[in-house]
């Protein structure tokens, strides 16, 4: 095997979370207070999905418009038929397959829960997520609600702001104003990949870790694919054209499309960042003026580091970010997605 370009987190690295932290987690949920929590995609920010209350306090602290549905999480003894309608046969094998991990799914949701998690919308996505901090919570919060409990959480990050995965990350978001749960960086590093199943056929609204064709592998059916085409597709914020982005403007292109703009930021007197696999940036990795990062060559390196290289950057001083644009194939398809996103943030004004 080649050598990796980060080694891969360590539970050594996660710090340790004890059971009477989990519990005082719990019970901060129980009464309808917010509580970051790790999992293996990005921190969560959560609150009982069956509160109004609390879900109004995630949309509060975030600012995030309330029509935009946050995602349910259930612990591994959780119960998806509770949250939805009904459980459609494609819906358990993806289950099946892929949970616990970076899976949400969009079903039909049941009458009697609240609407405020879906935004005002008739679906309910869900997902178990892996990380054993998120389970152990999870659990304990279920066992409160005689095992039925889900907490609602979007990414711990402003709206429109860059995902954090890290406990730090979120401090930075939200400073000691929101309690965390610190179980170390996040793995995946990028949000889990949603799959749409609430029109009767699989829609991907997102794309991540779990791609389309091992969707596709299970189903033994590809899910369409979000090409803006799908007039009737849910409302999703993290569909949305711009999100994901840093302050400091990004710019996404091909090499030889920043080395131009290289060339004017030196005639301006402009310190940029490039961001680059080593192997494209040629003398422009050695330049003084220039913040170089070196780029995973690794598509879930990339991934698991980007979030972090971009809250980086924007303490950087630099002017401008400048990011290769990865090759347009299905294993850089979400970090792509991702990037393009943080990008057009600042399209409308360069
Ligand atoms: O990896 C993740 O999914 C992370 C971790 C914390 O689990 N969560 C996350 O949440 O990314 P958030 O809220 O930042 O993004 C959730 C996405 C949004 O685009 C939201 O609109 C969509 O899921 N979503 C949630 N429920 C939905 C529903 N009922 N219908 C359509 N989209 C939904
Ligand atoms: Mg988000």
């Amino acid at each position: 095997m080649p050598p990796r370009a980060t080694p891969p987190p360590t539970s050594s690295d996660a710090p340790a979370v004890t059971a009477a932290q989990i519990e005082a987690a719990a019970a901060r949920l129980d009464a309808g207070e917010l509580v970051a929590f790790p999992t293996e995609t990005v921190y969560g920010l959560g609150g009982d999905a069956e509160n109004p209350e609390a879900v109004a306090r995630i949309y509060a602290a975030k600012g995030r418009p309330a029509t935009h549905p946050v995602i349910v999480h259930l612990g591994p003894h959780g119960d998806p038929q509770y949250w939805v309608d009904a459980l459609p046969a494609d819906a358990q094998k993806l289950i099946d397959a892929f949970w616990p991990g970076p899976l949400t799914l969009i079903l039909k949701r049941a009458a009697h829960i609240p609407p405020a998690v879906s935004g005002g919308q008739d679906s309910v996505g869900l997902r178990t997520p892996s990380h054993p901090v998120a389970q152990a919570l999870l659990d304990a919060f279920g066992a409160r609600r005689g095992g039925h409990g889900g907490v609602a959480a979007p990414s711990a990050n402003r709206f429109g702001h860059v995902s954090p995965t890290s406990a730090q990350h979120v401090r930075d978001e939200f400073g000691s104003s929101i309690y965390v749960l610190d179980g170390g960086r996040c793995e995946v590093g990028i949000e889990s990949t949603i799959i749409d199943l609430s029109r009767g056929f699989a829609a991907l609204l997102r794309p991540g870790r779990i791609t389309p064709f091992e969707i596709a592998d299970v189903l033994g059916v590809a899910p369409r694919l979000p090409d803006g085409s799908d007039a009737t597709a849910p409302r999703a914020s993290g569909t949305l054209k711009a999100h994901y982005a840093p302050r400091t403007p990004l710019t996404l292109a091909p090499f030889e499309v920043l080395e131009p703009l290289l060339v004017a930021a030196r005639d301006a007197n402009t310190r940029v960042a490039l961001v680059a696999r080593r192997s494209c940036a040629g003398v422009w990795a050695d330049a003084h003026d220039v913040h170089f990062v070196a780029a995973p060559e690794d598509p879930h390196v990339y991934a698991r580091e980007l979030y972090g290289l971009l809250r980086a950057l924007d303490r950087a001083d630099v002017a401008r970010i400048l990011v290769e644009r990865l090759p347009d194939t299905p294993a850089w398809a979400a970090v792509n997605d991702r990037l393009g996103r943080a990008a057009a943030a600042f399209e409308a004004n360069p």
